[in-house]
């Protein structure tokens, strides 16, 4: 139900049942004999709150209705609430009145005991680290120093002010609030910032210390958890880890499309991932090298060999993130996109993605490179986050995954196949790649593990 647009007043009579201790009984008062009184619900950051009225607009009894409070069905169109020794039973009119009422009621209130969505895809040791990484101001500087990221989403924001200017926004993941600070600038009326890891204390700091209290309201909590009193013109994130996946967050940035009113707009507003075929010789066998450590005979007396098998396996299974000279491409790149205005939550659990490489050179294939673009399609212009590998470096760099035996393939000829992305637990993707050269059959794949890429960026271009 869209909670927008559904029913909030009721008509109700109501009767009170009050415990009386030194009788040890309970008694029973119908409030406004034989009248019905009028039950308006509404929402604020605290939970649902009840106001009853009777005729001439007298408040008979207020409760606000959290995961917390002692409440339930009472018959088959009856509510019972409990407040210390009151309850109140509120009585609808009909069935589908009280229906209406629960269904309002379940859309915004999260249910006791019942995980959010963020945890029920999530392993709590992986979001305890997770959080535990983005708590930190290192961390956070890591991401405000990548010049070109933080630089372009201030450019998308300014330039398209007039999406913003008096506007209710929502910045997912605020971090140290970077993005409410620019929609403010932009001339917001109201941002709620929301973020779940200790950060969030830091963002308040920023805030009261930029006197921006009024406007930018730092909510801490998962986007799948907090409850916002209003609906939302435009939300703003930065929700991109290494081939634009990694670390699901996109899913958040998804979800909180619920509190987004019909028509508004999401910034970034669409995504592509590219992919292309490489050759790199010496990174194969650097990352074949690496394994040669398991091929000792007699270290320290024993034999390693017997592992030498595992160990090519699990350097094999490590995306590696670097950057390269975008002429080791064998091909003109496949896009994929991605537009976070139509996405659902669970389209990004599994993503198949076909491809037809027609080779523009002659050589051998290591594997499939991939990297991504963000498109902030404002009323003004769309402003453009690229990280392909001919385009200034970001501290998402490139992510290269390598196939298990390189295949050999004539200028012209075609490398057609696929890849899936099938995301864990782990806030992350297994990557499978199958791969053939359809005019000599040769064929070749690989399955990798996002979650443990292997780091290979010199440190001196390191983010
Ligand atoms: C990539 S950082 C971006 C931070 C900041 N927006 C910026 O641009 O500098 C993502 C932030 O989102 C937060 N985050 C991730 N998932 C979240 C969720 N489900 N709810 C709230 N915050 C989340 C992380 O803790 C982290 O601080």
């Amino acid at each position: 139900m869209d909670v927008s647009e559904g029913k909030t007043c009721f008509c109700v009579s109501v009767f009170c049942l009050s415990e009386d201790q030194q009788q040890c009984g309970i008694q029973v008062t119908k409030q406004g004999q034989h009248k019905e009184l009028s039950l308006q619900a509404s929402q604020d950051g605290k939970g649902v709150n009840l106001v009853l009225m009777d005729d001439d607009k007298t408040c008979v009894l207020k409760v606000t209705i959290t995961s917390e409070t002692d409440c339930c069905r009472v018959g088959a169109q009856s509510f019972l609430v409990s407040k210390g020794n009151i309850s109140s039973v509120l009585c609808f009119r009909t069935d589908s009145e009280y229906q209406d009422f629960q269904r309002l009621l379940s859309s915004w209130v999260e249910p006791r005991g019942e995980c959010c969505a963020f945890d029920q895809r999530t392993e709590g040791s992986s979001a305890l680290q997770y959080f535990q990484f983005y708590g930190c101001i290192s961390q956070q500087q890591n991401m405000l120093q990548d010049y070109l990221r933080t630089a372009t989403y201030q450019k998308a924001i300014l330039l398209n002010e007039l999406d913003f200017r008096d506007k209710i926004v929502l910045d997912v993941g605020c971090g140290t609030g970077i993005l409410s600070f620019f929609a403010v600038q932009a001339g917001a009326k109201r941002v709620y910032a929301v973020e779940a890891s200790a950060v969030a204390k830091y963002a308040e700091v920023l805030v009261k210390s930029n006197g921006l209290s009024d406007k930018i309201i730092v909510l801490a909590g998962k986007v799948e958890e907090v409850t916002l009193p209003e609906q939302i013109d435009i939300i703003i994130s930065e929700p991109i880890g290494y081939m634009l996946l990694n670390e699901r967050m996109l899913e958040s940035y998804l979800h909180a499309k619920k509190w987004l009113r019909p028509k508004g707009m999401m910034f970034p507003t669409s995504s592509d991932i590219h992919l292309a075929p490489f050759t790199d010789e010496a990174l194969y066998m650097e990352h074949y090298a690496r394994s040669g450590f398991w091929q000792q005979t007699c270290f320290h007396g024993i034999n390693l060999s017997g592992l030498h098998t595992a160990a090519v396996d699990e350097f094999f299974k490590q995306p590696i993130v670097d950057t390269f000279d975008w002429q080791i491409l064998m091909a003109q790149s496949t896009k994929y996109t991605i537009n976070f205005l139509e996405a659902k939550e669970e389209d990004l659990h599994r993503l198949d993605i076909p491809f037809v490489f027609k080779l523009t050179q002659t050589g051998l294939i290591h594997g499939i490179a991939f990297w991504f673009d963000i498109a902030f399609i404002g009323t003004r212009m769309t402003v453009w986050l690229s990280t392909a590998p001919n385009q200034p470096l970001t501290h998402w760099y490139q992510v290269r995954c390598l196939l298990q035996t390189p295949l050999f393939a004539k200028m012209g000829q075609t490398l057609s196949g696929r890849v899936q992305l099938i995301a864990n637990k782990r806030q992350s993707y297994d990557i499978h790649i199958v791969a053939v050269i359809d005019q000599s059959g040769f064929k070749s794949g690989n399955t990798l593990d996002l979650k443990n890429p292997f780091f290979r960026v010199p440190t001196w271009l390191q983010a």
